[in-house]
């Protein structure tokens, strides 16, 4: 596919694949991985905006950055534009360059609050949200679905509508929501939702290859892709699409983000991320499956880098050397 730059306001994209937001994995750790490997832009996982006004502790650490994180995007999840006004200009938020807005959640919980995808069937109070959080000065993203339901789908007038309202960039997941994360994306859905406007539109659904990602370029012509669930499973796919050149091996990138998850959370945190992680990076690697069980067994730190070496350095118990990585 093509690579190219894209400008949302001040900011530039390095490039135009980015990583999706990923509840339960886009934590600091992981975007910082993505950025590395050539993700153009990545998000937090949806952050609350409600759980955010009564300051609830494990929200507010969805939120954590560093000035290392070279453009700090935060997904907002909510229904009520006063609140995600105020939150969009809040303190707990003044390092976000970018508030992306989630009106694709399918989860029944959210869609029964009136959030996530319930918003596109409420377009006035849709716009009253981007508007709401444009007044915050950042640049404000949406990122939505085809439609609440695959008989009636309307991409195109959603993102007509998000435009006028002011959003800076939209990502359309090609699935409606009763396709929860199932089936073939309709591209024609993005291809006509990148035709109605002149902000970028980013492609997203279904892409688990290099290959799918230039047919999902060509058949829509979007900007660009979002990768989601691929980049769990292989984020060298970052590097693959962008040619940006990594060296480390995944055993060393795995190292890494143990290292950094730990210097920032807290070993519970740490031990159920890192185990997911592997878990997806491990699905295609042969061999592999017998270490499973012992990957979700391990209880502590050293354990776990120990089952990270037999999976993704040698498979072999005997050679392995605490702190030392492999190429
Ligand atoms: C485990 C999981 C968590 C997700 N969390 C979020 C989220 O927090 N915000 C969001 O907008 N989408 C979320 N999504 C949707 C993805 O960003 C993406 O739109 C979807 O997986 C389709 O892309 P794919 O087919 O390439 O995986 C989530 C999906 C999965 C599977």
């Amino acid at each position: 596919m093509e690579i190219r730059k894209i400008r949302l306001g001040g900011l530039l994209l390095s490039s135009n694949v980015l990583m999706a937001p990923l509840a339960g994995y886009t934590c600091y750790p992981f975007r910082m991985l993505a950025y590395e490997l050539g993700a153009g832009l990545c998000f937090t996982e949806m952050v609350s905006a409600n759980a955010l006004k009564y300051e609830d502790r494990a929200t507010k650490r969805l939120l954590l950055t560093t000035e290392k994180e070279q453009i700090k995007a935060v997904q907002l999840l909510g229904g009520i534009p006063a609140v995600m006004e105020e939150m969009a200009k809040s303190e707990l938020l003044k390092d976000a360059d970018i508030i992306d807005i989630n009106m694709g959640c399918p989860v029944p919980n959210v869609f029964k609050s009136g959030e996530g995808s319930a918003l596109m069937l409420d377009q006035k109070r849709a716009a009253a949200i981007i508007r709401g959080c444009k007044k915050s000065g950042k640049i404000v993203t949406v990122k939505c679905r085809t439609g609440v339901r695959e008989d009636k789908m309307f991409a195109a007038e959603f993102a007509r509508m998000c435009e006028d309202a002011g959003a800076d960039m939209i990502t359309i997941h090609g699935r409606s929501r009763s396709m929860m994360y199932d089936g073939v994306p309709y591209y024609s859905e993005i291809e006509q939702a990148k035709a109605a406007v002149s902000i970028p539109v980013i492609a997203n659904g279904g892409i688990f290859s290099a290959e799918d990602a230039r047919r999902m370029m060509e058949r829509t012509g979007a900007d660009g892709v979002m990768i989601a669930r691929y980049g769990l499973e292989n984020p060298f796919i970052f590097g693959e699409l962008t040619k940006k050149v990594c060296e480390k091996s995944a055993y060393q990138l795995l190292s890494e983000q143990l290292l950094l998850t730990s210097s920032l959370y807290q070993e519970t945190f740490t031990l159920l991320y890192m185990r997911k992680l592997a878990a997806y990076m491990m699905k295609k690697r042969k061999g592999t499956k017998r270490y499973k069980q012992r990957l979700y067994q391990s209880g502590s730190m050293e354990e776990l880098q120990k089952v990270l070496w037999l999976i993704f350095g040698q498979d072999n118990e005997s050679a392995y050397q605490p702190g030392k990585e492999v190429r």
